[in-house]
């Protein structure tokens, strides 16, 4: 069984789905042991509280630059001996110091088809913005490892929905959560936990 740790910034719905797939048995060899919030006010605590999963706080306030952070992050996810780290609507770039001690062991969810409208600068509301003043057709998620450069590490899984005449940022978001993030972060985590990804060429291919 895979100890998963999950990074939240916001109000936790991705950390929602994972804990609802946990329970019902679609997350195989995997337990969410613990959450880490970079917010003190986040409602995604709330979530794992109510779930009773063990959380911790790590104000990134507190620190004064990223590697600083990073190294905290660090700390936590060795005392939790996580095998694998969930970014779910985590908001703050990681420092190489644990992108490479959790090569291949870090998860992070962007709501966009990568490479567009991803990299620094580029989260939540502002992504689906992104998308629709370039007017694309087509947006989505994309489940990704972790590496060095803001989301660039191997591509696991993506999904699409359609844009539609009308979208707002807001709309779009939740068409997008609700029809690709939900489903593919939860399903991601699984495979991983049942050791069903494999790494060739820096690229990440699901094993059937
Ligand atoms: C989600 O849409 C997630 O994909 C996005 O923020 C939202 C968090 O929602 N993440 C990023 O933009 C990271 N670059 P949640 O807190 O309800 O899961």
């Amino acid at each position: 069984m895979k100890n998963i740790v999950v990074l939240v910034s916001g109000g936790g719905t991705n950390l929602q789905a994972l804990i609802d797939a946990e329970k019902s048995g679609i997350i195989k060899n995997g337990k969410i042991t613990c959450v880490i919030s970079s917010n003190p006010n986040a409602y995604a605590l709330e979530r794992a509280k109510n779930n009773d999963i063990s959380t911790r706080i790590i104000p990134r306030k507190e620190y004064s630059d990223s590697v600083s952070y990073s190294h905290a992050i660090l700390d936590a996810l060795n005392e939790e001996k996580a095998d694998l780290v969930v970014l779910a609507g985590f908001m703050t770039i990681l420092d190489e110091c644990v992108t490479k001690a959790y090569a291949y062991k870090i998860i992070n969810v962007h709501p966009a088809l990568i490479p567009s409208f991803c990299g620094e600068g580029f989260y939540g509301l502002r992504v689906h913005e992104a998308a629709l003043a370039y007017g694309v057709k087509v947006s989505g998620a994309t489940i990704h490892f972790v590496n060095e450069k803001a989301d660039a590490g191997a591509i696991i899984l993506q999904g699409t929905v359609n844009v539609e005449n009308g979208d707002t940022p807001e709309i779009l978001q939740k068409r997008i959560m609700e029809n690709v993030e939900w489903k593919l972060l939860p399903k991601a985590v699984s495979l991983f936990c049942q050791d069903k990804i494999e790494i060739a060429d820096g690229k990440a291919y699901v094993k059937e």
